[in-house]
């Protein structure tokens, strides 16, 4: 399962990237705004920031919602950097324009995927990748999970090249569980990544072993 990080933020991309299990980032509007990154030419140049601290996929949205000023975006945000990934909306017209980009070889990231059958739209129209949104469908008492499960079935089934991108993940439960599913990809924040090597008997097994060489070399 590829590890992708969840921020606009660069000195959490740049440690994620230092730990050596970075596959790739993705990003959204309301993490550049967190970032304070506002203006074209400032979120032009964030994402080719980005693109020069990790070695793979950058996912960058746009921000138009008619298939035109997609098109229009999607195409300067891919003219970047090789790396960019265009996330579109699953909307009709971001349906539309999952496949111009298919069509023209530019990769796609439809987002905001709550339903199996959204996941199929986006994959017949040639997404790349295509993120369903767990932690917010757990937020409203609803098992993510179950929808990860379930597009995993249906791309199985038709043998679809689109790959399942696990969004909105939160803590390391839902990494583990995603990749008992088989989710191509998750995409979450650095402390759901950090929290998988942690163990306490790791921890006490490592102060023992110390204590005993320390001794043994008194
Ligand atoms: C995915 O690409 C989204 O940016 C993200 O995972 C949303 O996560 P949130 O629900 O924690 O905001």
């Amino acid at each position: 399962m590829k590890f992708f990080i969840d921020t606009a933020n660069l000195a959490q991309i740049q440690e994620a990237q230092e730990l050596g299990v970075l596959d790739g980032v993705t990003t959204n509007p309301s993490l550049m705004a967190k970032e304070g990154i506002s203006g074209d030419a400032n979120v032009k140049a964030h994402y080719k920031a980005i693109c020069a601290i990790v070695d793979g996929d950058v996912s960058a949205e746009v921000i138009a919602t008619d298939y035109e000023g997609m098109i229009k975006e999607g195409e300067e945000l891919a003219a970047l950097d090789e790396k960019i990934v265009v996330k579109i909306p699953m909307i009709k017209d971001g349906v539309k324009a999952l496949k111009y980009f298919s069509d023209k070889g530019i990769k796609t990231n439809c987002t905001l995927i709550f339903s199996a059958g959204q996941a199929l739209m986006a994959a017949k129209a040639g997404a790349t990748y295509v993120s369903p949104f767990i932690g917010r469908l757990d937020d409203i008492s609803t098992d993510g999970l179950d929808l990860i499960e379930s597009i995993r079935i249906i791309f199985d089934n038709y043998a679809f090249g689109t790959e399942i991108l696990a969004a909105s993940v939160r803590h390391p439960m839902h990494i583990i569980q995603c990749a008992e599913i088989g989710a191509d990809v998750m995409t979450g924040p650095l402390s759901a990544m950090e929290a998988l090597l942690k163990h306490p008997l790791t921890d006490i097994g490592l102060a023992k072993f110390l204590e005993d060489h320390a001794k043994a070399n008194s």
